[in-house]
């Protein structure tokens, strides 16, 4: 399975869920392939925010090589599953789709953990470190949800 995680500059908040999830499947030998990308280019081509490194790595993960991209069309056809960090994302990848096939694989993110209630992934980037460790632990506690459902 091909699983892709997008939020808007793909620095702070999927490439954690990305480096969390890989690790997750290498632990259970589970070959997935898993990438992230931002519905904007305001930071293509830099890696994750400090934070987010920081906050991975005090968890023994490794985000540094990560570079930001944007969502291409492309992405919608190529990956099986496309978790969107929040509900404005969700609603602009919605906007970007051209069939029911590629709106069927876009799933908001937290409504693996919330079903039916909408809820978005908080922005750290306007907060501090303590927000990344926050969004962290919930994207982990996902990530492990996934892992089990879909394996
Ligand atoms: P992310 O956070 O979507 O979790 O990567 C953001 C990073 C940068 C900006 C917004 C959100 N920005 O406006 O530059």
């Amino acid at each position: 399975m091909k699983i892709l995680f997008v939020c808007i500059g793909n620095i702070c908040r999927s490439p954690i869920a990305e480096g969390v999830l890989k690790h997750l499947a290498e632990e259970k030998l589970v070959p997935w392939q898993i990438d992230s990308a931002g519905t904007h280019n305001y930071h293509v081509g830099e890696p994750p925010h400090s934070s987010s490194i920081k906050v991975c790595k005090a968890n023994k993960i490794d985000i540094h090589n990560q570079q930001s991209r944007q969502i291409t069309l492309d992405d919608l056809t190529n990956f099986d599953r496309i978790y969107t960090l929040a509900t404005d994302v969700h609603q602009d990848v919605l906007r970007l789709c051209t069939s029911d096939a590629q709106r069927k694989k876009v799933t908001l993110f937290l409504e693996e953990l919330y079903p039916g209630q909408q809820k978005s992934v908080k922005d750290p980037w306007y907060g501090t470190y303590p927000d990344y460790e926050e969004v962290f632990a919930e994207i982990t506690e996902v990530c492990k949800i996934i892992i089990r459902k879909y394996s």
